[in-house]
């Protein structure tokens, strides 16, 4: 013991320098690779990172749950490539400049990775640190969720209370990890995450309060109704499940379960969800068209599918597109018909401002009706980039339950040919773009919501 004490005091010089060199070395470590970046995210309880199981651990007995989850957003809600980018490629350098903005890289992880927010010491891992794990919204997250904190859910306002007990739907008890929790069969337990505002307090996700004004609440269908169901949506206006056993495992021999929720969650990413998700009409509001005449023509846009606006989610990025034909197919001729301008600003027509030219690079045809929300930042230009939005200077987006009516006007040439077709259809864009290309990524495909097509006799 004495001739360590000397030792030390004889090399305290010596460890010093050491010391020095060492912290000297830390710092620049932390520059060139650090394996986690510091965020900031106000006054949580954190839990150890040990706290939450890995969604591979419920594989085990819940496998087909596991299958279904495993493929969806939730799972990818952090590994998402375009999440990522967004996060490492453009925040980042951004909190590096400006400290102040840790907070808000740890909102990002509060919905995205509510785990690695919980757990990992309000630090974000590195891209090269991935073999940490790079869970999403997790199994053991959803279900270890007991409640929210203040008036509503929003913004991550999540309380959770991690160990043992599973909470979960279903009433009847039994020996196993688990408890009947109410909050898992209400949408409050989506609006957690699908409901926020940035710190601006511009409102930037809004599915949870477009469906609690809407009319489904009063008729009892929750988000999980449609998202949770077999089909990812209503049948003849009611929610059909699949039964089942919902754990299996050697010595494990559970009930069969009247109602089985799905766990693919399905969203835009699958095409089923939305083809025919919006319901097209067209009216022809002019009677006895000759050569020459002009007509109008009526669309309606029924957006009675949804539980919310279409489209809705990351309000910045998401778009619709009604993209209106006529022709005279004995001629060959084909017109596309431009809508007309109803903002000042021009953010409901494709094509009629810089900013739009810029961000849809003109993927979609000029003169097209877009339904979307454009947000700004603090110069006034369009941004993709939620954290920085200022104000929402537009919203056009198809309400919950809405129909919205276009008219559209055409002169028959006066040399025309047989009759007119008219052909209207919907599109649906999850990205701009000039968006994701900045991001390195290849554009997302435009998606065919609904298509419509009537006849027009022309009287020669
Ligand atoms: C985004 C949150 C979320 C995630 C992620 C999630 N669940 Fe669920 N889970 C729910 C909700 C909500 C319900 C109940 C739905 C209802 O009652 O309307 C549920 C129901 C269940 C049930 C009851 C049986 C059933 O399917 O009806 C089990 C068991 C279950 N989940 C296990 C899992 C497992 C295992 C995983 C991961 C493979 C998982 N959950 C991922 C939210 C989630
Ligand atoms: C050793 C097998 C096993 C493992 C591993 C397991 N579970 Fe379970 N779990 C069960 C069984 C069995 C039930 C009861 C089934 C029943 O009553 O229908 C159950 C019930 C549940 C329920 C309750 C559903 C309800 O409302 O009654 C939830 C939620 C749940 N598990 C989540 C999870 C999560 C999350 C994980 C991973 C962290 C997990 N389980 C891991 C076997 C398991
Ligand atoms: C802990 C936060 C959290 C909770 C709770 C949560 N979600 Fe999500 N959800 C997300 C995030 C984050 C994404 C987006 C992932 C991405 O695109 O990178 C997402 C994606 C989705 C998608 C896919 C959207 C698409 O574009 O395809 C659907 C559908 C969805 N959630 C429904 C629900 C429902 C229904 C509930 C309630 C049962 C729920 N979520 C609860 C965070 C959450
Ligand atoms: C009546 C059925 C129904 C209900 C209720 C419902 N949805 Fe949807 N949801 C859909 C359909 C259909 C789509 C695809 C078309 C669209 O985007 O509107 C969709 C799309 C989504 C998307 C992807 C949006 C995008 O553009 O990226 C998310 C996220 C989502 N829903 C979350 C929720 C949440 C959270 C709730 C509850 C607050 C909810 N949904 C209630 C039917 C429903
Ligand atoms: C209040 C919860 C919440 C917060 C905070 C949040 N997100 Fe999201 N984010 C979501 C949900 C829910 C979706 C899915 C909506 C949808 O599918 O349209 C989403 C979708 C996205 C998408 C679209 C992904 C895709 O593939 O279409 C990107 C990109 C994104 N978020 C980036 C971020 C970044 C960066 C931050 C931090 C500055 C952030 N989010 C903060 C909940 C949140």
């Amino acid at each position: 013991m004495a001739k360590y004490m000397t030792a030390g005091i004889i090399s305290l010089n010596l460890l010093r320098a050491i010391f020095i060199t060492i912290a000297i070395l830390a710092m620049l470590a932390t520059e060139v690779s650090a394996d986690f970046y510091p965020v900031q995210t106000g006054t949580i309880n954190l839990n150890r990172p040990h706290d939450y199981s890995p969604s591979k651990d419920c594989a085990n007995c819940h496998l087909y749950l596991y299958q279904q989850f495993e493929h969806s957003m939730h799972a990818k809600a952090f590994t998402n490539p375009v999440f990522q980018n967004q996060l490492y490629d453009v925040l980042l350098p951004q909190m590096k400049e400006n400290p102040n903005a840790r907070h808000k890289v740890g909102k990002c992880l509060a919905c995205h990775s509510p785990t690695i927010y919980m757990t990992k010491n309000q630090q974000l891992p590195a891209r090269h640190r991935m073999e940490y794990g790079a869970p999403g919204v997790t199994c053991d997250f959803c279900h270890t969720m007991i409640s929210y904190s203040g008036k509503s859910p929003e913004n991550a306002n999540y309380v959770t209370s991690p160990g043992p007990i599973k909470y979960g739907p279903f009433k009847y008890s039994s020996d196993w990890h688990r408890k009947y929790s109410p909050f898992h069969t209400s949408s409050k337990i989506c609006g957690v995450c699908h409901e926020g505002s940035n710190s601006h307090g511009v409102q930037t996700h809004t599915t949870y309060s477009e469906w609690l004004t809407s009319s489904w609440p009063k008729k009892g269908v929750e988000c999980q109704d449609c998202h949770m169901s077999a089909t990812g949506r209503l049948i003849d206006g009611k929610a059909i499940f699949e039964r089942g056993i919902i754990a299996a495992a050697r010595y494990i021999s559970p009930p069969e379960r009247k109602k089985l929720f799905s766990h693919r969650f399905p969203g835009t990413n699958v095409l089923s969800q939305l083809e025919g998700a919006v319901k097209l009409k067209i009216y022809n509001l002019s009677r006895e068209i000759e050569p020459g005449d002009t007509i109008f023509l009526g669309i309606s846009l029924d957006n009675s599918e949804a539980g919310h606006s279409m489209p809705t989610g990351a309000i910045e990025l998401r778009q619709a597109w009604l993209d209106v034909r006529v022709s005279l197919p004995q001629s060959g001729q084909v017109w596309q018909l431009k809508a007309e301008r109803i903002s000042d600003e021009s953010w409901d027509t494709a094509g009629m401002s810089v900013s739009n030219t810029l961000s849809l690079d003109n993927e979609i045809t000029p003169g097209s009706r877009l339904y979307r929300a454009v947000l700004v930042d603090s110069k006034g230009r369009q941004t993709f980039n939620n954290w920085q939005a200022v104000s929402k200077v537009f919203d056009n987006r198809l309400k919950a339950g809405e129909i919205r009516r276009e008219m559209f006007r055409f002169t028959v040439p006066a040399d025309a040919l047989g009759n007119l077709d008219v052909e209207v259809k919907l599109y649906y864009l999850r990205y701009p773009p000039a968006f994701v290309t900045r991001l390195g990524m290849k554009p997302a495909k435009n998606i065919l919501v609904a298509k419509e097509s009537k006849i027009i006799k022309i009287n020669y």
